[in-house]
């Protein structure tokens, strides 16, 4: 089965592709689903967060705070070395457990940190949703209501755009209308089964 890797920074346009994928029958796995699922309360995963960084991760209800984490391991290097200790293997076994049960010419992973964390080797192409800092930055304080400083900061922890985009084997162009994207979608869909029987 042919394995795309999708990826893109953050608000560029990666749920909304997959959503589109999926409506053209395309299996997706999606690595933002797989880390939730994985911290549920009471999961293994989450066990081994309260035993790294204490029960003041949790909410009164058991379940991840996921802001105070988020603060936790944002402007200390250490911390967040280890929490992807953590996550990373297990997100990394589960999407490859999830390939395993898949039966369909190709699959789509969405991996927002695919680049970032170097694991280019476990797809067949990476696929890149692009678009400009400023359309990522209003995309996302429109959709999540945070303070740009704080969108803007996370822009700036993520690899550039021009080193993402040369990683790409395709680059799906989110600058434009959602009539736009899915058209590109529907084209590299074509592309995709193509390829797969090849
Ligand atoms: N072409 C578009 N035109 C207008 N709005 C868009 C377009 N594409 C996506 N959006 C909106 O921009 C926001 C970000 O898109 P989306 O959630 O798909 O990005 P993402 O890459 O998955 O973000 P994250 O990295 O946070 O997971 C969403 O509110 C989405 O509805
Ligand atoms: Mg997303």
């Amino acid at each position: 089965m042919l394995k795309i890797g999708l990826t893109g920074g953050i608000g560029s346009g990666k749920s909304t592709v997959c959503r589109l994928f999926a409506e053209l029958g395309a299996p997706i796995i999606d690595a933002d689903i797989i880390a939730r699922e994985l911290v549920k309360p009471h999961a293994y995963a989450l066990n081994q967060l309260v035993n790294q960084f204490g029960a003041d991760i949790l909410n009164s209800d058991a379940t991840l705070n996921r802001a105070y984490l988020r603060d936790l391991v944002f402007s200390d290097k250490t911390k967040k070395a280890q929490l992807d200790q953590i996550m990373h293997p297990l997100i990394y076994d589960e999407i490859e457990r999830q390939i395993k049960a898949l039966n369909s010419p190709y699959c789509v992973i969405a991996i927002p940190l695919l680049l970032e964390t170097q694991q280019m080797q476990r797809v067949d192409r990476i696929a890149v949703v692009d678009c400009n800092a400023d359309t990522q930055l209003l995309r996302v304080v429109n959709r999540d209501h945070l303070k740009p400083e704080q969108v803007i900061s996370i822009i700036a922890s993520q690899m550039p755009r021009q080193q993402r985009l040369s990683f790409a084997n395709d680059v799906i162009d989110n600058s434009g209308s959602a009539e736009q994207l899915a058209e590109q979608v529907k084209r590299l869909h074509n592309s995709y089964n193509l390829l797969a029987t090849c």
